[in-house]
């Protein structure tokens, strides 16, 4: 080792002691004799001191230094002077007075600087020398999250006696509900493999497999459109257990993140044990089946007010079927004509019609809408929504989905513009009993709302041909801050039910055979029940280090257009490697 020491773990405890180190040159101070150099490594910043009189060498080397040197130094622990220490360094006790330095590696200037957090800098910059920006102290306290984190999700799980097994990353579609990245085949002119969007199918035939208890850490690829919480890799936490039921697997995850905050983040606030909501609930409640769950603010149901209303508009929206839904926003009374046109915009711009707001004043309601309701009507509205004098009544009505929608949305502007939510708490939550079915408008078709081997309810599954609509799957996201962590199912094991599931996805019974025998046949090799479920491992991490997106909690990550900026990928391959993997590209001019 070039180093005795880390730089960061100095202490008065050291004074005396020759010590050897190693590092960047993080700030250089000149005070025309005496150089300062903050001296960073992975642990920390020591100062270190070239003083002429004490060796003429190791200041010359210092003066040569500049910032992101690379230097080797020898010195002696010193306590620093009356006045000088500094009580926001954890080494800020002592200096170490250089005798010999050695510049190991000299620096270009640097594109940016990484003496800050970062949050400033233009991120395609940042990603572009991605090797710089992650020597700035708040990435590496993530990475270093991240690794804590995934330490403790290993130790809880191996103490609960499930075993890490890696599944291949070449393989066959695991439809997720994304387009598939493909791989093309040399020795197979013509054929592909798939990147699995999970490993589903895999982790399935592990429990056929008699594995029980099985874990992984898996990189997962998605080829679909990307936001802040969204890469087309991405790592999963992916487990799967045989023999349990729901309650099993919900208990083993509650207990895992519990353990997670505490053990990584102990200073947030947690409640315990998660609430439970059906998706129903959650969508009505809060708009939303990843629900922020820090703040109340709940919808309230006016549909039934505005049945025989001489409030047209809403009138002809519940007589055809459609809801009107209530927010107040607490103090809002008094936005001007301007905030109130932009909560509009919002909500049209998530597909609402537009939104009617009332203010209430003490003595009834005031707003454009105001005279086409009745005492009665208005009454109603502010009993039901709680509305207190100075509060806003912001109210949607359009059809259940566009309302959902809407009012979901407008909820967590609220919580962003009031500062509704303590950025201290974990709300955790776990959202049971979604559809098992979602209808595809534009391809006319049934979908699987999580994916295709998951169970229907048992009391279910008799209408499962006759009202697909009205089957509920065994199925369970978990969900914090109004982010999806996970999800999960308890699986079909029976090739019979597993054939009805295809059939009403629409796969005929040959391409059911071919895309998924393997499955439907190792179901016939007494398959255990079984189920499981996937964390984002970092969405999960983003959100224990306060990131606003995942990108910065992986070390090198894509952009929101799916490029890595650092490697240039992905790029154009030569005409032989084409020719080899039986490729020809057509390029559109
Ligand atoms: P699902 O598709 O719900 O389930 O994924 C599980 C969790 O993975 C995270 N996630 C993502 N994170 C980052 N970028 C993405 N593109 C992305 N897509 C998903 C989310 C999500 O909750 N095989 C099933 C799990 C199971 O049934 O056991 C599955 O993958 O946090």
């Amino acid at each position: 080792m070039l180093k005795s020491h880390p730089c960061g773990e100095l202490r008065s405890t050291h004074i005396g002691q020759m010590v050897e180190l190693a590092g960047w040159v993080h700030r250089l101070r000149d005070h025309g004799g005496l150089i300062f150099a903050d001296l960073r490594d992975r642990s920390g910043i020591v100062q270190v001191v070239g003083d002429p009189s004490r060796s003429p060498s190791a200041h010359a080397a210092l003066a040569e230094a500049r910032a992101e040197y690379v230097i080797h130094v020898r010195g002696i622990v010193r306590r620093r002077p009356v006045g000088a220490e500094n009580p926001n360094l954890p080494t800020g006790e002592i200096e170490v007075e250089a005798h010999e330095i050695r510049i190991l590696n000299p620096s270009r200037p640097l594109p940016f600087s990484i003496d800050e957090d970062g949050r400033r800098i233009d991120e395609t910059v940042r990603l572009r020398y991605r090797y710089l920006d992650l020597r700035r102290a708040r990435m590496q306290r993530n990475l270093m999250l991240r690794h804590q984190a995934t330490r403790v999700i290993r130790d809880y799980l191996d103490a609960l006696g499930f075993i890490e097994v890696e599944t291949p990353i070449l393989i066959k579609s695991t439809p997720e509900g994304a387009r598939d990245f493909i791989v093309p085949s040399r020795l197979h002119p013509g054929k592909f493999y798939a990147l699995p969007q999970s490993p589903q199918q895999l982790k399935q035939l592990l429990m056929v497999a008699g594995v029980e208890k099985y874990y992984q850490i898996a990189r997962c690829f998605r080829d679909e459109d990307l936001r802040g919480d969204r890469q087309p890799e991405f790592t999963q936490l992916d487990l799967e257990m045989s023999f349990v039921d729901r309650e099993d697997i919900l208990q083993i995850i509650e207990g895992l993140l519990i353990e997670l905050v505490q053990r990584v983040t102990p200073h947030k606030r947690l409640r315990v044990p998660f609430p439970r909501l059906t998706y129903a609930e959650a969508t009505a409640r809060y708009g939303s089946d990843k629900p922020d769950l820090r703040f109340g603010m709940e919808l309230v149901d006016l549909t039934d007010v505005f049945h025989d209303s001489g409030f047209e508009a809403f009138r002809a929206v519940v007589r055809s079927g459609g809801r009107v839904k209530a927010l107040l926003a607490p103090g809002c009374a008094s936005y001007s004509r301007r905030e109130i046109s932009e909560l509009t915009t919002y909500v049209q711009s998530l597909g609402a019609k537009g939104l009617v707001t009332l203010s209430f004043t003490g003595d009834g309601v005031k707003g454009a809408t105001a005279k086409f309701l009745t005492e009665g009507e208005q009454a109603v509205i502010a009993e039901r929504t709680r509305a207190e004098p100075g509060d806003l009544i912001c109210m949607v009505g359009d059809t259940s989905e566009n309302v959902t929608k809407a009012m979901g949305g407008l909820r967590l502007l609220f919580r962003d513009r009031l500062r509704l939510a303590d950025p201290d708490e974990f709300a955790f939550a776990w959202i049971l009993e979604f559809p098992m079915f979602d209808w595809n408008e534009e391809e006319g078709r049934w979908e699987a709302m999580h994916h295709p081997f998951t169970s229907p309810m048992d009391e279910d599954l008799d209408r499962l041909e006759t009202d697909p609509a009205s089957v509920r799957a065994k199925s369970y996201d978990i969900v914090c801050n109004g982010y999806e962590i996970g999800g999960g199912s308890i699986r079909i094991h029976r090739r019979d039910v597993q054939e009805r599931v295809f059939r009403l996805l629409g796969y005929s019974p040959e391409q059911a055979q071919s895309r998924f025998g393997h499955i439907l046949e190792a179901f016939e090799f007494g398959a255990p029940p079984h189920g499981g479920i996937a964390l984002g491992l970092d969405r999960l991490v983003m959100l224990l280090a306060d990131e606003p997106n995942i990108r910065e909690v992986i070390a090198f990550p894509k952009t929101s257009s799916a490029v890595d900026l650092l490697f240039n990928a992905p790029s154009e391959v030569d005409e032989r490697q084409l020719g080899e993997l039986h490729i020809r590209v057509v390029r559109e001019l």
